[in-house]
């Protein structure tokens, strides 16, 4: 059912692309939808470019038939379409529960526009149920671990902190080769001071709050695809 939703507001998104657009695409089944949805446009006549968001989405959109480009080629995009793993009613996101938070916020950062989408069970009253992804370089990992432990307690959350394993037991490894902490923490009750505090750890490479980024969402539910527009945007 919630794969019904998941296109349901990939369909809705797809409306937003026009002719010549540089598109960012997102990752994970969300995400996935929309390139699909995209490559039967570009089959059909089409023009666009896109910039995949992680190897995974790039071998989607090949697939799918949408030619691709780098942020090198094309710096600035006109539109990102990605999915999220929590979404609260300012817009902001956790994200990276796929693991490529650091090229989605990259590419949503070089956009005009990101556009979230996303089915109704994504939608939080506070962020945090879902563990947040703080993607860390592999060098110094356990000072890098204890400095975010620190950052999280002065946030005034608290949790476990969990580095991400691969279904084989080794750590998991990023598309640009750093490890992923999952801190499971219940609830963030101040999204911005958590990400301002895990910017200033050294180690950290990005995280996985994406605040003031993404300016609409679709979000698809048993009523139907709500627009949801950010209030300051
Ligand atoms: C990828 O790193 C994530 O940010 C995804 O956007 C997120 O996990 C949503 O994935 P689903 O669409 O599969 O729920």
């Amino acid at each position: 059912m919630s794969d019904n939703y998941k296109r349901a507001a990939a369909e809705a998104a797809l409306e937003l692309v026009r002719p010549g657009m540089r598109l960012g695409l997102g990752t994970g089944s969300t995400a996935a939808h929309f390139v699909e949805l995209l490559g039967a446009r570009v089959k059909a006549g089409l023009d666009v470019v896109g910039v995949p968001t992680s190897e995974a989405t790039r071998g989607l959109a090949k697939h799918a038939g949408i030619a691709l480009t780098t942020l090198e080629e094309e710096p600035e995009l006109d539109l990102t379409v990605d999915g999220a793993d929590e979404i609260d009613s300012e817009l902001r996101l956790i994200k990276g529960g796929g693991a490529a938070l650091l090229r989605e916020k990259i590419v949503a950062f070089a956009s005009k526009r990101m556009v979230v989408i996303a089915d109704a069970g994504k939608k939080v009253e506070m962020l945090g149920a879902f563990p947040l992804p703080i993607e860390v370089i592999q060098f110094g990992l356990e000072s890098t671990t204890r400095a975010v432990a620190r950052v999280i307690a002065e946030a005034g959350c608290q949790g476990e902190i969990k580095l991400r394993m691969r279904p084989d037991g080794h750590a998991l490894v990023t598309d640009s080769g750093h490890f992923i902490l999952d801190a499971a923490l219940g609830r963030i009750p101040g999204p911005e001071a958590l990400a301002n505090g895990l910017a200033a750890v050294p180690g950290v490479v990005e995280h996985g709050l994406f605040i003031g980024l993404a300016s609409e969402a679709f979000v698809a539910g048993p009523s139907g695809v709500e627009h949801i527009a950010r209030s300051s945007s």
